[in-house]
């Protein structure tokens, strides 16, 4: 037979979707899931958006161009505006959800054996991304008994060599819930000047800070235009995960010519889609009051639930909607699975995610789970419940 890949060997399964099969399995068993494993909102689209795909009037749903509309990028760079972004449609690349982008920003600024630095835990799709890019990942370790906050920044130094060109970012992260503050990425900022290296920030939670503080993006940050480069999505923003639109953006020129070679092989991001999205730019802010208020509560409810059980720890997430809570099991991965292949409480079980996943450094974070509170307060308590009653009677 034919051989795989050494780098299709190498490529990851997706520690938010490998228990599938397992949940599968419980639903068979006549069982009730409930899923905190991955973010997939529960909270609906916005109407207009729903609405434009409903009453468009294209005749042939052709390709647009390989960066997206025009209109889409000029009405994407007036959001910006409002969030005191300063850019332009062309410092913008439409892309196949958040996720194409990350491949256009490694494929842009990486080569094989590259080294990009990450503060871990960090997107369990990084790692298969970079993969994909035959580029390295180095993680520098944040932890949860800091609440996940960022690295010092001689962490950072002592892990750049001549083959490091970027470090990446989640801000808000995902998995951790942590939100950096103005004076960490002015931090980063330095550094990456000082070692002429890329600053990538993910942003697609850039709307979900909690507790008043202000979301800073680098795109905000000063004498940074050639270095950094801004991944988003309309996935959570919008409730729009299935729409798949994102964007690549940043203010270095060849960046962006760049990126748009590769924008061109793929042809072009779904035209429909770009539709929906660009009329969701017009979703009014009291969508957005409503949806902070409510992951807010469900995120009191869940650290609160989670803090009563014995043995677990939680940092408290200050935006996104995640956490990663430590549990007194040794192998997360089993428990998760156990969970839904042998307990239910009353016929309901639940699905999270094991964090190692999480971590590129092995060994790490076999104790912890993230939790997605992407379910209404209601199922948030009978799913933590769940997991206080297995960790009960779970042996190891
Ligand atoms: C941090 C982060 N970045 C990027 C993505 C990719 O999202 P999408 O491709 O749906 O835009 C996700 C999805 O969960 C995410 O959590």
């Amino acid at each position: 037979m034919p051989k795989i890949s050494q780098k299709g060997q190498l490529m990851p399964q997706s520690p938010i979707r490998k228990l599938v099969p397992f949940a599968e399995k419980a639903y068979q068993q006549g069982k009730t899931v409930y899923h905190l494993n991955i973010g997939q909102p529960d909270i609906k689209t916005p109407q207009v958006a729903l609405d434009a795909v409903k009453v468009h009037s294209l005749d042939i749903l052709a390709y647009t161009r390989s960066e997206g509309s025009e209109g889409y990028r000029n009405k994407i760079a007036d959001y910006y505006l409002k969030n005191d972004i300063h850019v332009k449609h062309d410092d913008i690349i439409v892309t196949t959800g958040g996720s194409e982008a990350l491949l256009f920003a490694f494929g842009s600024i990486m080569d094989v054996d590259d080294e990009v630095i990450i503060p871990e835990p960090f997107y369990a799709n990084y790692n298969g991304f970079s993969t994909a890019s035959g580029v390295t990942v180095v993680p520098v370790i944040s932890k949860i008994e800091d609440n996940f906050a960022l690295p010092a920044i001689e962490e950072f130094e002592k892990l750049i060599t001549p083959k490091t060109k970027a470090i990446l970012i989640c801000n808000p992260g995902n998995p951790t819930g942590y939100l950096y503050s103005k004076e960490e990425i002015k931090k980063l900022a330095d550094i990456v000047k000082k070692h002429d290296l890329f600053l990538i920030a993910d942003e697609v939670y850039r709307e979900f800070a909690y507790d008043g503080a202000k979301h800073y993006s680098i795109l905000q940050e000063n004498g940074l235009d050639d270095y950094a480069i801004v991944i988003d999505s309309v996935s959570k923003r919008y409730s729009m995960c299935g729409a798949r639109i994102g964007c690549l953006v940043s203010k270095n020129k060849e960046v962006i010519a760049t990126a748009l070679k590769f924008a061109q092989a793929r042809l072009s991001p779904p035209t429909l889609a770009q539709i929906a999205s660009e009329a969701a730019l017009s979703t009014p802010q009291s969508y957005f009051d409503d949806v902070i208020e409510e992951y807010v509560e469900r995120r009191n409810v869940l650290i609160e639930e989670l803090n009563k059980i014995e043995g677990v720890q939680v940092a408290n997430p200050k935006g996104a909607f995640y956490c990663i809570a430590q549990l007194p099991v040794k192998n997360s991965d089993k428990f998760a699975q156990w969970l839904l292949e042998s307990f239910d409480v009353d016929g309901e079980t639940v699905m999270v995610a094991p964090a190692a996943g999480f971590y590129s450094t092995p060994g790490v974070g076999l104790n912890q789970i993230r939790i997605a509170y992407v379910l209404n307060t209601e199922s948030l308590k009978k799913a933590v419940n769940i997991i206080k009653q297995a960790l009960k009677v779970y042996k190891d």
